[in-house]
């Protein structure tokens, strides 16, 4: 798959997390048609987060569903162990979590290898500093704004502070790096957010409850 976002920095990244899994080819083509950017896949282990998602088959079965590229992303312990199932299932982006993994860098490398986008995550009590020397072999890094497991929670407000810092450490370091943000996005502090620094907005149940996705979609980008 072709990924060409690299002049785009104004992207919306609908999080199926939200989506009726019953019908998932549906639901990805309603987003496909409502302006969505990238599909993100939240995975989950229960280990590391405490709830269970979908694993790489689910994702090799969206990837029959959509041109649009997969952001997976990785809520699960050692996820050096599954990096080749993901990119085999046709992962675009994969990030992974800087809390869950004693070898980021190598996993980071790895995946980049393999001409797939790598990217860091971190959780919200992690401090963004320590990802200072990871952010060189970052195509993408992401911020949660909530604690990983759930869709559908409360934006954390201490994130835009979180975001500004991270944004320009990022930039300082790596200028090509996405940045992305992941959980509690609405139309209300989307406006925020991007101030602070943010490129991709990932959006789970902003955009999945809304009667109009391609407005919210349009609406979110524009602000
Ligand atoms: C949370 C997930 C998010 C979540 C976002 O662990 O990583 O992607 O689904 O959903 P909303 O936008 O509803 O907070
Ligand atoms: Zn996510």
């Amino acid at each position: 798959m072709q990924v060409n976002t690299r002049k785009n920095k104004n992207l919306i990244a609908p999080s199926i997390l939200s989506a009726d899994f019953s019908n998932i080819a549906f639901e990805i083509k309603r987003m496909e048609e409502a302006g969505a950017d990238l599909i993100h896949c939240d995975v989950m282990d229960g280990i590391f987060v405490p709830n269970i998602t979908f694993g790489p088959k689910f994702v090799a079965d969206i990837r029959k569903t959509t041109t649009l590229p997969l952001d997976v992303h990785l809520m699960i312990t050692k996820p050096e162990r599954y990096i080749d199932n993901f990119i085999d299932a046709g992962a675009d982006y994969l990030t992974i979590h800087y809390e869950a993994t004693d070898v980021l860098l190598p996993t980071l490398e790895n995946i980049k290898k393999r001409g797939v986008k790598a990217g860091t995550v971190i959780s919200p009590d992690t401090s963004v500093e320590v990802i200072k020397n990871a952010l060189v072999l970052c195509d993408i890094v992401l911020l949660m704004s909530v604690y990983p497991g759930f869709g559908g929670q409360k934006f954390i407000e201490s994130s835009l502070k979180r975001m500004e810092e991270l944004a320009a450490l990022a930039k300082a370091i790596n200028p090509n790096c996405l940045i992305e943000i992941d959980g509690g996005v609405t139309l209300e502090n989307a406006a925020a957010i991007k101030k602070a620094g943010t490129e991709v907005l990932v959006a789970g149940n902003t955009v999945f409850s809304s009667s109009n996705p391609a407005q919210t979609i349009a609406q979110l980008k524009s602000l």
